[in-house]
Parts: C-alpha cells; structure tokens; sequence
C-alpha cells in the first residue's frame, strides 16, 4: 500500500491545463494574423485595407475650397451646423471630378421634411411643421433658401401663425376681441416666437374687468358675479377664452 497517491480531481486538473495549453499554442501559431500585435494590440494590415477603402465622402471643408459663397451664406445661418453632404448626399467624385459627376440637388419637399417634420420626440424649440398644412404642394425651396432657410418675410397677423386660435375666435362670441386685448407680445415675438412669448391673463380680475357684475366696460358682455361664479376656479379652467360659451 502507498501512503501517498495523486488525488484523482487534480490529475483530472493536470490534463485540462495541458490541452489548455495545447489549444492557446496551437492558436497563437496557425490562428492570429500575421501583422497582430506588430504597434499595438490589433492587426496592423487593417490600417492598410481600411485607407485603401473608396472614399464617398469628401467633408464640408473640401465644398468650400471652390463654393465659397454658399459656404459663408450657410456659416451665418440656421443651418450652419449642417454638413453640405447631409443633404447633397456623398460628392467625394465631384470633388474630384466637378465636370463628370454632380451631387444630387434634392428640389422637393421630403428631404427637408425628414428634420423639420413634426415628431413628438424633437427636442421643444426646434422649428417643425406639419407637412400636410404648411404651405402645402410647393417645394419647401420655393420659400426657403436651403443654406439660408430663415423665410424672406416676416408675417404681421397673429393668424399666419397660430391660424387655428385665430379661426376658431372668429365665430365666437369673443370675435370682436383683438388677441392683444389679452395677450401683451412684444414685436421680437414674430421674429423669435420662443424667445419672446407673449403675456396670457393669470388672474380672474382679468375677464371681470368685462364680465364683473357692474364692470362699466362693454354691456354687451354678459355679466356674472366675480366672487360667487365659477368658485376659486380660473375662469379658462371651464371656459376656452378663445371660444366661450355661457349658455
Ligand atoms: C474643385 C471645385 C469644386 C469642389 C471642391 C466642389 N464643387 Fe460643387 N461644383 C463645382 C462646379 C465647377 C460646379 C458646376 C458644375 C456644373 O454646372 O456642371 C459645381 C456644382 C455643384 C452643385 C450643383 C449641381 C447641379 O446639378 O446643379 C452642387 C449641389 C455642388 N456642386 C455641391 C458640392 C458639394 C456638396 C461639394 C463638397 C463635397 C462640392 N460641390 C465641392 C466645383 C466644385
Ligand atoms: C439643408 C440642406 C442643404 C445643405 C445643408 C446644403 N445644401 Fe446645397 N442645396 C440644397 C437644395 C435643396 C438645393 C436646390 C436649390 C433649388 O432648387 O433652388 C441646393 C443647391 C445647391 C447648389 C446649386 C444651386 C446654387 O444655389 O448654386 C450648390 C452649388 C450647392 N447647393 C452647394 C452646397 C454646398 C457647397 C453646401 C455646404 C456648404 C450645401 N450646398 C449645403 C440643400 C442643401
Ligand atoms: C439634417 C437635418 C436638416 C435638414 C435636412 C434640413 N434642416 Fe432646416 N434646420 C435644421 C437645424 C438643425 C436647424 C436649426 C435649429 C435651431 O437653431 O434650433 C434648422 C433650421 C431651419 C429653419 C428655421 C429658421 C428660422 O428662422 O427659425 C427653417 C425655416 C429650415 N430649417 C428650413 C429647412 C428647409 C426648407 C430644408 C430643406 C431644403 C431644411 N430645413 C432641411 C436641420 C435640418
Ligand atoms: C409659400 C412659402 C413657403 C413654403 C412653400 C414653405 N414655407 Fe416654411 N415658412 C414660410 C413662412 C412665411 C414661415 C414663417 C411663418 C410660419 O412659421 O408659418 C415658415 C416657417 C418655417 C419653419 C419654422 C417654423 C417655426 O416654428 O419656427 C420651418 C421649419 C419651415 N418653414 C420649413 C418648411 C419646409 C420643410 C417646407 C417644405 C416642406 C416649407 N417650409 C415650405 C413659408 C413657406
Ligand atoms: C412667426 C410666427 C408667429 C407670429 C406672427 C405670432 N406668434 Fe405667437 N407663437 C409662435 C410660436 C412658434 C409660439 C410658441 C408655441 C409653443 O411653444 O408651443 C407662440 C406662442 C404664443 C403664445 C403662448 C405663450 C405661452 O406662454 O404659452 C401666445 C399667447 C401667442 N403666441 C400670442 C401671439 C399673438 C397675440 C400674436 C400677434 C401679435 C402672435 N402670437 C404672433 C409664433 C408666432
Ligand atoms: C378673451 C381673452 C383672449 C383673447 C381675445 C385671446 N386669448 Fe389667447 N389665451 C387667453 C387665455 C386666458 C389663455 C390661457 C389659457 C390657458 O392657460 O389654458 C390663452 C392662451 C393662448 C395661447 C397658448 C396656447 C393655448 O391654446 O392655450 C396662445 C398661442 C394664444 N392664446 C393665442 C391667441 C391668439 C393668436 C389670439 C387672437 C387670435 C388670442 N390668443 C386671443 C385669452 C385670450
Ligand atoms: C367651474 C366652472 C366655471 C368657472 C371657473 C367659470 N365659469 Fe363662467 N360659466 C360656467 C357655466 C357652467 C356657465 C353657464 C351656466 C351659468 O350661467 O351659470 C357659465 C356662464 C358664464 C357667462 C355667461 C353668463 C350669462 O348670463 O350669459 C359668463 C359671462 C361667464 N360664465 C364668465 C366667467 C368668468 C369671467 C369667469 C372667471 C371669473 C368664469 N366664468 C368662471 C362655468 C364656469
Ligand atoms: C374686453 C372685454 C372682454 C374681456 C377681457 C373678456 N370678455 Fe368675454 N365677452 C366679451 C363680450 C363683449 C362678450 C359678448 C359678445 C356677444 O354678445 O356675442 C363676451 C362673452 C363671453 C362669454 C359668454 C358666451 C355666451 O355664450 O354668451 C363668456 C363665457 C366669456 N365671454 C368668458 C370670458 C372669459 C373666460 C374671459 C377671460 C379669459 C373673458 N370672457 C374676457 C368681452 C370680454
């Protein structure tokens, strides 16, 4: 009888590090490309394959060199961030070759749709439309100058753009009401809609200046007991201001 013997589970151990072994020699040797490891840990051949690739995009800096002026026009612009090829598509050939081969020229209104479409999920504050409402039928560049999108005119009317209020006033029982009668905005508003917005009434004084039993303004407005009517409620809680209706 031995006194002493190799435990089975470490023998067992024993051949597993050798084919262990086996397998990672056999690997480092037959497997891994030649140029592997040569200045750094990668294959240094893919630098090579990935540089001989076909170029399709030449980047904003080489359409400057020769369209100078558009370049500058589009610097100044809304769309100064956008790159030329974003909306040309590649024109790595015409930069080569202007003469053989032009880059798309997209006339329509798809393309410009694919940013300024409304989408729940833009971030508030960048400029959307709804396509089926917005000036419909005509290209988007019929208006728009694409590397100077900003349109030429700036309207007057609250109406050209928030047609809908404006609409549903007129045949309401507040038709006769300007929308500065309750809204205070300032001329930077049709200029920079966001950045200035108007004033709304914050309190139910406001329409009882009008509707305030015994408020010397208008009689043709109906009258209502400011303390009593409507409870600690705003009154535009229950009516809309831009279409009330009492009976
Ligand atoms: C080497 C000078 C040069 C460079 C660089 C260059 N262009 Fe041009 N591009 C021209 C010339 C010249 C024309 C006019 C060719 C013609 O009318 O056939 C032109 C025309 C165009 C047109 C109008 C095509 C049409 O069908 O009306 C577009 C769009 C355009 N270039 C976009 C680009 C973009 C985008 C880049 C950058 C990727 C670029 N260009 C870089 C010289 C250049
Ligand atoms: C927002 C998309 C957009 C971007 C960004 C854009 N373009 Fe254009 N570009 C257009 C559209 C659309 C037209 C066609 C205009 C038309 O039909 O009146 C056009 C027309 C052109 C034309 C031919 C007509 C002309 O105005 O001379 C050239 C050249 C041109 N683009 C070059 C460029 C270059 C260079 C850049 C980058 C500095 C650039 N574009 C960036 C959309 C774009
Ligand atoms: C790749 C996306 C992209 C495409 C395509 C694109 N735009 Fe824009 N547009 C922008 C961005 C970004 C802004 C700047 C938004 C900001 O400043 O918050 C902008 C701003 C605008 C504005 C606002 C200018 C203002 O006065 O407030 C108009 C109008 C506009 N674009 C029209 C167009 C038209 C027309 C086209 C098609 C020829 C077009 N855009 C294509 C991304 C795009
Ligand atoms: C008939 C002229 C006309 C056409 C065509 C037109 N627009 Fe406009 N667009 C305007 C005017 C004017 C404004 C400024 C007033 C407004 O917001 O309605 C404007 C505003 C915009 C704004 C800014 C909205 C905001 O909330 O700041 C965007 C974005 C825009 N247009 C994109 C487009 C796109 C994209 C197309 C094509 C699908 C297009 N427009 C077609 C005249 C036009
Ligand atoms: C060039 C287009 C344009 C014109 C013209 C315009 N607005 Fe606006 N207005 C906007 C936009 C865009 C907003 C922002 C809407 C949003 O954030 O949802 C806005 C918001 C408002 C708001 C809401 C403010 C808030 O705190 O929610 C009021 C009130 C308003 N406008 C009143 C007016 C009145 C009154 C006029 C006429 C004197 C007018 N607007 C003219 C584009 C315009
Ligand atoms: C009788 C007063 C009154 C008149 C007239 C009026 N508004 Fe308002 N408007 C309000 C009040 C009050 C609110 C606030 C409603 C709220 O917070 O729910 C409001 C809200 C708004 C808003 C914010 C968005 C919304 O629908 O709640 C816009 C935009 C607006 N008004 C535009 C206009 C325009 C444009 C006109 C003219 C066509 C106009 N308003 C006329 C009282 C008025
Ligand atoms: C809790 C909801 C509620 C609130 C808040 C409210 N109203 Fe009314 N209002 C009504 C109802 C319901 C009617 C129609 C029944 C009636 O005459 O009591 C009405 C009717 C009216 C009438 C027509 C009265 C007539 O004789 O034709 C006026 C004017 C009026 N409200 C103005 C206001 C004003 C101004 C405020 C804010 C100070 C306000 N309401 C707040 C619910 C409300
Ligand atoms: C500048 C005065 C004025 C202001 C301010 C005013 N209104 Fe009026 N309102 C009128 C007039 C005038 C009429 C009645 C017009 C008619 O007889 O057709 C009226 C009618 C009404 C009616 C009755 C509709 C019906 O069915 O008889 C209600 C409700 C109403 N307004 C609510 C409001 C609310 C809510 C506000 C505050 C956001 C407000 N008004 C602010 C002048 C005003």
């Amino acid at each position: 009888m031995r006194l002493w013997k190799i435990p089975d589970q470490v023998i067992r151990l024993a051949v597993l590090i050798v084919i262990a072994l086996a397998v990672l020699i056999v690997v480092r040797l037959r497997f891994i490309p030649d140029s592997f490891g040569e200045i750094g840990h990668y294959r240094t051949d893919a630098l090579k394959e990935q540089a001989a690739l076909t170029l399709h995009y030449a980047g904003m800096q080489a359409c400057i060199e020769c369209h100078d002026d558009i370049g500058e026009m589009k610097a100044a612009s809304y769309h100064r961030n956008l790159s030329c090829e974003g909306c040309h598509g590649p024109a790595f050939k015409h930069v080569d070759d202007p003469g053989e081969f032009s880059p798309a020229v997209a006339a329509g209104r798809i393309m410009c749709v694919r940013c300024h479409g409304y989408l729940a999920s833009r971030p508030t504050g960048f400029p959307q439309i709804i396509e089926a409402i917005h000036n419909p039928v005509e290209p988007c560049t019929a208006c728009h100058d694409p590397h100077d999108p900003t349109p030429p005119e700036v309207p007057e009317d609250c109406s050209a753009c928030h047609a809908e209020i404006a609409r549903t006033k007129a045949v309401s029982h507040h038709w006769s009401l300007s929308c500065e009668t309750c809204h205070e905005a300032s001329p930077e508003h049709r200029q920079s809609p966001r950045s200035f917005l108007p004033k709304k009434p914050t309190e139910r004084a406001f329409c009882g200046q009008c509707h305030g039993n015994g408020s010397s303004s208008r009689e043709s407005a109906p009258q209502i007991d400011l303390n009593e009517h409507g409870g600690r409620y705003l009154c535009w809680q229950c009516h809309y201001p831009h279409h009330p209706e009492g009976r």
